[in-house]
């Protein structure tokens, strides 16, 4: 009898963690490597949401919370979807809980039966299918090809949906494209929805606030009001806050659904962190200014890596809407040989030898269900974007 459970059997490990143990090696060995990986913004959390926190523990509020969320975050939250996104909820029909992850992860856990499908859109996210296995389900994948932007089309979804589909999960703007959907875009995909009242969405929101240009962020329940009983809508303080290990995210849907998401909760970890929760308070409540501030940052750093890579030979690289990732193809550059002698077949040979013989860490599109691409991370300074971009045209321009 195996001792690991058959469940995890089901679960691949990550393939993202072959990319940075290798180049944690090589950095180890002395090896000039940048990493353009992080799923997490350079910058520190602001000011007045660590001095919340610090208030919170000379306070006292050092004790367990309610298991989904204290009172006051949740009523935050409640004005939160109010102002941002013209959505109505009320306390009961909020979860707070360790991050994004687990609010995601306690729906799917609350809700999926052993042959139960979710719709994923590819590329995604590398937790949404394994967390699907996790719970029992089944993953479907429906791609949003490059020459539609990343996004797919009303016509996959509606060829996607089975009597047994049970969620379709909608990331906009999109880890790892950074490709975001426009009102009359989500507006298709919520008519198909709309057909087959047994689907439940649930919209993965972490990147609103990251957004460039004239890019308006929206979001399923709010496009569709017809669709507010049977949508999840899911978000966090991690991207937009620069909180990413404060571990605190939320979500607002049906009120049973949140009461089962909260009997998980109580089963595995009971309440986040009460000191990170009111510094989350603080972060929706406080000042928004430095969002703005942030992303004028982040917009002149993905226009200088989207027209470098568009300079390197064999790259093609389009203009995202929002997120901090970029996901060029790599089409022009497959087929070819590296001055190592190392023929570049996919997009994991590619980052390996990018790594290898340049230093530059980047994902593989294969961990995110579409190849053949890679994911470039601009969530870090102006000089190491610069010197990876160059290498990269150099690794390119070497190519034979
Ligand atoms: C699309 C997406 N959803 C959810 C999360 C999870 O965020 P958190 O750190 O709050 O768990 C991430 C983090 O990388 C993400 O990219």
């Amino acid at each position: 009898m195996s001792f690991l459970s058959a469940t995890l059997a089901r679960v691949k490990p990550s393939p993202t963690i072959a990319v940075s143990t290798k180049a944690r090696e090589l950095k180890a060995a002395g090896k000039d490597v940048i990493g353009l990986g992080a799923g997490e913004p350079d910058f520190d959390t602001p000011q007045n949401i660590k001095d919340a926190a610090k208030a919170a523990i000379d306070r006292g509020e050092t004790k367990y919370t309610a298991v989904d969320g204290l009172p006051e975050l949740k009523k935050a939250i409640c004005a939160k979807f109010k102002r941002d996104n013209g959505l109505d909820y009320e306390p009961s029909q909020v979860s707070v809980g360790a991050g994004g992850k687990q609010i995601l992860y306690n729906a799917l856990m609350a809700t999926l039966n052993p042959g139960d499908e979710v719709i994923i859109p590819a590329p995604y996210w590398v937790s949404y299918p394994d967390m699907v296995l996790l719970a029992g389900g089944e993953p479907v994948f429906v791609e949003g090809r490059m020459e539609d932007g990343f996004r797919i089309t009303p016509e996959a979804l509606e060829a996607a949906i089975t009597p047994k589909t049970k969620w379709f999960i909608f990331n906009s703007p999109s880890n790892p494209t950074g490709a975001g959907y426009t009102r009359a875009q989500l507006k298709a995909l919520t008519d198909v929805l709309m057909m087959h009242p047994h689907v439940h969405i649930m919209s993965d929101d972490m990147y609103e606030k990251l957004t460039y240009g004239d890019f308006e962020f929206c979001t399923p329940a709010e496009v569709e009001p017809g669709l507010y009983d049977r949508t999840l809508t899911c978000n966090g303080v991690s991207k937009a806050y620069a909180m990413t290990g404060w571990r605190i995210g939320y979500a607002a849907g049906p009120a049973p659904l949140i009461k089962a998401m909260g009997k998980i909760q109580s089963q595995s970890t009971s309440n986040p962190s009460s000191i990170a929760q009111w510094a989350a308070l603080e972060a929706l409540n406080g000042p928004q200014d430095f969002i703005a501030e942030n992303n004028a940052v982040f917009q002149r750093r993905r226009d200088m890596v989207v027209e470098m890579l568009n300079q390197a030979e064999g790259i093609d690289c389009p203009v995202p809407e929002g997120a901090f990732y970029v996901y060029p193809s790599i089409a022009g550059c497959i087929g070819k040989t590296t001055p190592a002698g190392v023929k570049i077949e996919n997009d994991e040979v590619f980052a390996t030898a990018l790594l290898e013989e340049k230093g530059v860490a980047v994902v593989f599109g294969a961990a995110f269900g579409l190849s053949p691409n890679f994911r470039v991370s601009y969530a870090t300074s102006d000089e190491a974007l610069k010197e990876a971009c160059t290498r990269i045209q150099d690794f390119c321009a070497s190519l034979s």
